[in-house]
């Protein structure tokens, strides 16, 4: 019987798989350059941390979270007596990581009083039970930063232009690519407007959709995110954010937007602009292609979440951070014909001869790979015409031939697949003549002789 993956995963292969290690690779290289360090975190936590961390209001706590339970746990569970459950028993794949980011910061005791901010970054699969579509999985993988101790706006400013950097990097036109911003306000400001947008809806609760009329009482602003049609016009009128702000988040959106503003950073503010996890405190933005995404047009977002790491058990400590979809980037590349990685053609195929010649061919293929060629070696006796064949479809444009002759006479056949033509090298001759062959002789760099005062120099550009 034949088992397929579970709906809303995928397998990476081929040019996809390595397109996941070419985007992790840019982000690497980007965040590290901003003072990032990598950590992984487990892919399943307590559900407590992403309960108290992302909110019950939440649609991906409500109704989206994958249980984990042991098997000890899933006994009780079958056995109706959940509720026996201990806290570190009812166990959640992560649906996103800056739970679990705060989470291992604080247990690991990461923030010293007074220290510089902490700023880690983090590569891999989360789990939401949505319905799948084009850009929306059940598993996905995320590409996310997080920088804990400190209020700056500056450093709001500094994590977006980080996101920017990356997407730049990864060649994404910037014409096709918005960056959106807004401010959430904060304890000072955000519940007095949460409760004027609940007000304003329930002046328009016959027009609204079910979800967002039991929204009016748990979590009245996603329904600006609301998909519906009528929703959305209705939320058009709704009291905006940026009307509300205290002055201190005033000030320090104002002072987001002056540090963008000073680095060329083109955006859009998107009163709006609400996210859908409960942790977001003052800035938030969203980064958002025009082609090729439909629906799911968001390739990543964030913003600064100064409660949470109390919330989980830390000390008051400011924070932010952003994520980006790695399979809506990947979509959004295909989309902008960006270029992306393909897989590495061999260097050099080597066809074997007969079985008399395996130990020659395994200690020449091992010498090969020793000196950094890219090898194809087929182990299964084929005929050499059939190993030819393989060379070609590997798109090897050099074969060496080892068969007894060659032994005997310590030399192997070099076969230039493009024009069939065969010449004899020694062993010992090998290498030397493949870099030659393949032109990497020109190519790698060697010592200039130029700077030795004492040798004619060797270069090309001296002989002109
Ligand atoms: P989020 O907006 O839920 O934020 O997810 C970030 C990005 O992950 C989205 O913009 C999208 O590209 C991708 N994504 C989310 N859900 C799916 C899905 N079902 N299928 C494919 N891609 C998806 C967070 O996760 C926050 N933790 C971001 C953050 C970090 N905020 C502060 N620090």
């Amino acid at each position: 019987m034949a088992i397929n993956k579970p709906k809303g995963t995928e397998d990476l292969l081929g040019e996809d798989a390595l397109t996941w290690v070419y985007v992790r690779d840019v982000a690497e290289s980007v965040f590290t350059s901003y003072g990032f360090k990598y950590l992984e975190v487990p892919m399943f936590e307590q559900v407590d941390v992403f309960v108290h961390g992302l909110g019950t209001a939440t649609d991906v706590v409500r109704k989206e979270m994958f249980s984990v339970y042991s098997p000890d746990g899933y006994a009780k569970i079958s056995e109706g007596r959940a509720d026996e459950l201990k806290p570190d028993q009812r166990l959640a794949l992560r649906p996103e990581a800056t739970a679990g980011t705060v989470r291992a910061v604080v247990e690991h005791n990461l923030l010293e009083q007074g220290g510089a901010p902490v700023r880690l970054w983090y590569a891999g699969s989360m789990f939401r039970a949505e319905r799948p579509q084009k850009g929306r999985l059940r598993e996905f993988r995320q590409i996310g930063a997080e920088c804990f101790g400190t209020a700056d706006p500056a450093a709001d400013a500094e994590v977006i232009i980080m996101f920017m950097r990356f997407i730049e990097q990864l060649q994404l036109p910037r014409e096709s690519v918005r960056l959106l911003i807004n401010s959430m306000g904060d304890d000072q400001c955000r519940p007095a407007y949460r409760e004027s947008v609940a007000a304003y809806m329930r002046e328009h609760k016959d027009e609204l959709c079910e979800e967002c009329q039991r929204r009016i009482e748990t979590n009245p602003l996603r329904a600006f995110d609301c998909k519906n049609e009528a929703c959305h016009k209705i939320m058009e009128d709704a009291p905006r954010i940026t009307d509300a702000l205290c002055d201190d988040c005033k000030a320090h959106y104002e002072q987001v937007k002056h540090y963008l503003d000073s680095q060329g950073i083109r955006y859009e503010e998107d009163p709006r602009l609400v996210r859908g996890l409960d942790y977001y405190t003052r800035t938030v933005f969203e980064v958002q292609v025009t082609d090729g995404l439909g629906a799911q047009n968001a390739i990543g977002g964030g913003g600064r979440y100064d409660k949470l790491v109390e919330t989980i058990g830390g000390k008051p400590t400011p924070a932010l951070g952003f994520a980006s979809g790695f399979e809506r980037i990947a979509l959004a590349l295909e989309a902008a014909n960006a270029p992306l990685p393909v897989p590495a053609k061999p260097d050099v195929y080597v066809a074997v001869a007969g079985s008399e010649v395996s130990a020659a061919s395994f200690d020449l293929v091992q010498k090969l790979r020793d000196n950094g060629f890219i090898v194809e070696c087929d182990r299964q006796n084929r005929s050499l015409k059939s190993q030819f064949k393989l060379a070609d479809k590997c798109e090897a444009t050099t074969v060496l031939v080892l068969g007894p002759d060659e032994l005997a006479q310590g030399v192997v056949t070099l076969r230039d697949m493009l024009t069939h033509d065969q010449k004899t090298i020694a062993f010992a001759d090998v290498i030397q003549e493949l870099e030659h062959v393949l032109g990497y002789d020109e190519d790698h760099d060697h010592e200039c002789c130029c700077e030795d005062d004492d040798h004619e120099c060797c270069c090309d550009h001296n002989e002109a």
